[in-house]
């Protein structure tokens, strides 16, 4: 199976994230995008209703999957909370669908170090994961707003060249 699953840590429309998942999609070969619109994590919720339907159709994505890419903003040098919610959750499904899952990490932002501390701070996040986590290179897509074209193709050639190492690298698993 050459499809991967994509989680974008954006929820927005025009995401620059999105895009970007879009192209890693493109060179690995197919990508599915799980829906990380999921209720806050809650544990009276989990409680009294078990896991939502969301999470459990995200669980057993990241489960069949290949390899997981996940693409996110950076949000005050930091990941966005959509994307801790999302692993809150599947932390709580059983099976512990991300260990040992090859996972490649990337992020795209307005400011000009492209979300470099966002890839650092994921890292950690995903170390209780026990998920194999792409060490690089690193895809880091600043000032964002100009490095897509009208087709959603990255155009500068730095950013395309990572990104296409990064997943040569997981289709390989080399
Ligand atoms: C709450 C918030 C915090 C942000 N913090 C940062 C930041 O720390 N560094 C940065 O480069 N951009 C920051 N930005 C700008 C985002 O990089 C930019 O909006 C980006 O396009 C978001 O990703 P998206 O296009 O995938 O939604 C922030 C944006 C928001 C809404």
């Amino acid at each position: 199976m050459s499809t991967a699953l994509g989680l974008c840590g954006s929820l927005r429309r025009d995401s620059f994230n999105r895009k970007l998942l879009a192209e890693a999609g493109r060179l690995y070969g197919g990508l599915e995008e799980a829906d990380l619109r999921l209720p806050l994590y809650d544990g009276d919720l989990e409680a009294a209703e078990g896991l939502p339907a969301g999470v459990e159709t995200l669980a057993r994505q990241i489960a069949d999957a290949p390899a997981v890419l996940i693409a996110c903003p950076e949000y005050n040098k930091a990941p966005p909370g959509v994307l801790k919610n999302a692993l809150d959750w599947i932390s709580r499904a059983p099976g512990r669908v991300l260990d040992g899952k090859p996972v490649a990490i990337m992020s795209a932002t307005a400011g000009r170090a492209g979300g470099e501390r966002t890839l650092a701070a994921l890292r950690l996040w995903l170390v209780p994961f026990g998920a194999a986590v792409l060490t690089g290179p690193d895809v880091l897509v600043g000032q964002a707003s100009g490095q897509f074209d009208g087709a959603g193709r990255l155009t500068n050639e730095i950013n395309l060249k990572a990104l296409t190492t990064l997943m040569e690298k997981l289709k390989t698993g080399s």
